[in-house]
């Protein structure tokens, strides 16, 4: 089993998630590799931002993401911005042509929680709409990510699900 987690994070919240996730993997002895999706000249104004993902505006990415063609679980994560998830990790994701059998997982981590579920929602029905096999989704509130013992619990089907 070889593992990708690909994600966005601006202010270090799903960051932190993934850092979390990385290192259970990694600790099972499990070949695992993150990708931290940067966008060239990084909108930082909260609503530029916001505009940005509610209009489905492009940005370009920096570096050149990793062909996930080899790995065989892709995990996809984002914050919530505008009731949608971020823009690079929409621009990724067109960027991917085809996800049959793959086994993929997603979670976005959120603030007021308002347009969460729409947003894993709409992440879901894209990674389907490329053949993906979504084995785990979920939400995870930002202000939660630095609480392991949390982490711990709300991804304990997943690391189950790659451990086996
Ligand atoms: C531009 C912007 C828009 C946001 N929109 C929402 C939203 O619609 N719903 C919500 O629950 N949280 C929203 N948030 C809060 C973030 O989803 C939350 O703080 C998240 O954990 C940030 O992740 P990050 O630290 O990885 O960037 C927004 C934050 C930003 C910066």
């Amino acid at each position: 089993m070889r593992v990708a987690i690909i994600s966005y994070s601006f202010s270090g919240n799903t960051k932190r998630a993934c850092l979390f996730l990385m290192k259970t993997i990694k600790d099972k002895n499990i070949d695992a590799m993150s990708f931290d999706l940067k966008p060239e000249n990084e909108e930082k104004a909260f609503l530029k931002q916001c505009k940005s993902a509610f209009y489905r505006q492009r940005v370009n990415i920096q570096k050149t993401a990793p062909d996930i063609g080899s790995y065989d679980f892709i995990i996809f994560a984002s914050p919530v911005w505008a009731f949608t998830f971020a823009p690079a990790l929409r621009v990724y994701l067109e960027s991917i042509k085809d996800l049959t059998d793959k086994k993929c997982g997603c979670f976005l981590t959120y603030g007021s929680g308002l347009g969460k579920n729409k947003a894993l929602t709409e992440l879901e029905g894209i990674l389907k709409a490329k053949g993906g096999r979504i084995l785990f989704s979920k939400n995870i509130p930002g202000a939660k990510t630095g609480d392991k013992e949390y982490l711990a619990e709300q991804f304990k089907s997943l690391i189950d699900i790659i451990g086996t």
